[in-house]
């Protein structure tokens, strides 16, 4: 994150339909709420706040993004595209008429997202297959309309567009639908249609380590990425990255079993969602690059039953970040889970879960760098402590939203 603190608040600079926009959030503000609070662009909807139902879905540098996992203060440079900027959109254009045309909406209240969501697919399909714009969809949930409508509203745009000789995008293989993201692949300009003005994207023009990409042969179920800022400079905290038991120490549920060597460690990671806990055993294998200050950790492990079992992959970079003498760190995770637990593994409630891991163990990072004490409790993942977090977030923005308004 690239944003400058300004007491408990960020200062962003960003741009938002096309319009450079300076505001201030709190760390804790999700695009969403930036949008519809602060900047009057109530045309992103917020249902689930949990990344579930696709009503918050906007543009994040030309590719579909849930705002309302989206920090404001991640949004440092972006160009966000929201309902509102794609008024003058040619197949945004074309998606309204035939939504009008097909019934494809009653209540409203899911058409943005799904409006931004179907224009991906109109750029990227090369066909109108009904199986590939049902999967395309499938992040978005619609409650009035049972989907024929839209599903067949889409396939009547695709299909007038390849008639008229516009060919589908090809961003290399990515023809086919792929959800909402994710997000930080950055496919710029080209995917935004051209209508999108790009931004430089630091981690694009620099050459980014091999090692970040999810090598051949391993097929995660999910990906992510996750980002965050340590003040401390790259060397050290690469240096830190480097010493797999004080790692493990900053990582909330994770616990060694013995002494690791460098390319290898044992041990348990504890999770728990909901009413089912787990503490997954395993192995990982770690590798580094010192030059590209780049490292992997690819592991596997089951629980005690072997009823649940994880595969996955942590790709790490620590590179320069925004003032001199501080790092940022960018994090590209992909996992596969089976299992009991996986029903409880949506993409989004992980992703969600996971940026408060991350959000603890760049706390526990930064103390660690600095010389403090780990804070007490801050290396345990605490289950209720995240679950209530998940709960009552929304319910707090809310009320902040509500009191600033009668103010
Ligand atoms: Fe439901 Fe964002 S509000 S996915
Ligand atoms: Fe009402 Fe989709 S039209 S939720």
């Amino acid at each position: 994150m690239s944003a400058g603190l300004a007491g408990h608040r960020l200062s962003l600079a960003l741009t938002v339909n096309g319009r450079a926009v300076r505001t201030q959030a709190e760390p804790r503000t999700h695009l969403a709420d930036l949008l519809r609070d602060t900047l009057d662009l109530t045309g992103t909807h917020l249902g689930c706040e949990h990344g579930v139902c696709g009503a918050c879905t906007l543009l994040l540098d030309g590719e579909p993004a849930r705002a309302c996992l989206t920090f404001a203060g991640a949004c440092e440079g972006a160009a966000v595209t929201t309902i509102e900027g794609l008024d003058d959109d040619e197949i945004a254009g074309e998606l309204r008429a035939a939504f009008n045309r097909e019934h494809a909406l009653q209540c409203g209240y899911c058409t943005p997202g799904m409006l931004i969501a179907a224009r991906d697919l109109v750029l990227r399909l090369p066909e109108a297959d009904e199986r590939r714009i049902r999967a395309g969809l499938a992040g978005n949930l619609c409650r009035c309309t049972g989907y024929v409508g839209i599903v067949r509203a889409v396939r009547g745009v695709i299909a007038e567009r390849r008639g008229r000789g516009i060919p589908a995008l090809t961003h290399g293989s990515q023809t086919a639908p792929r959800g909402l993201g994710p997000v930080g692949a950055r496919l710029g300009a080209a995917a935004s249609g051209g209508t999108m003005p790009a931004r430089p994207d630091p981690a694009a023009t620099a050459t980014r380590p091999a090692l970040i990409a999810i090598p051949e042969g391993f097929r995660p179920a999910h990906t992510f990425e996750q980002a965050f800022a340590v003040a401390h400079p790259p060397e050290a905290v690469f240096a830190l990255f480097g010493d797999v038991a004080a790692v493990a120490a900053c990582l909330p549920g994770a616990e060694l079993s013995g002494a690791p060597a460098p390319d290898q460690v044992e041990g348990a990671l504890r999770v728990r969602i909901g009413p089912i806990a787990a503490a997954f055993r395993g192995r990982a294998r770690i590798e580094r690059d010192e030059a590209a200050r780049a490292g992997r950790i690819r592991g596997a492990g089951s629980d005690a039953g072997g009823r649940s079992a994880t595969e996955g992959e942590i790709a790490y970079w620590v590179e320069p970040g925004a003032h001199p003498g501080t790092a940022r760190v960018v994090l590209a995770v992909g996992y596969t889970l089976k299992g009991p637990l996986a029903q409880f593994g949506r993409p989004g409630l992980v992703r969600d879960l996971a940026g408060r891991i991350t959000a603890e163990f760049a706390r526990n990072l930064e103390a660690r760098l600095s010389g403090s004490a780990i804070p007490v409790g801050g290396a345990d993942l605490n289950p209720l402590r995240l679950l209530l977090g998940l709960l009552l977030d929304p319910l707090r923005r809310r009320l902040a939203a509500w009191r600033a308004r009668k103010t």
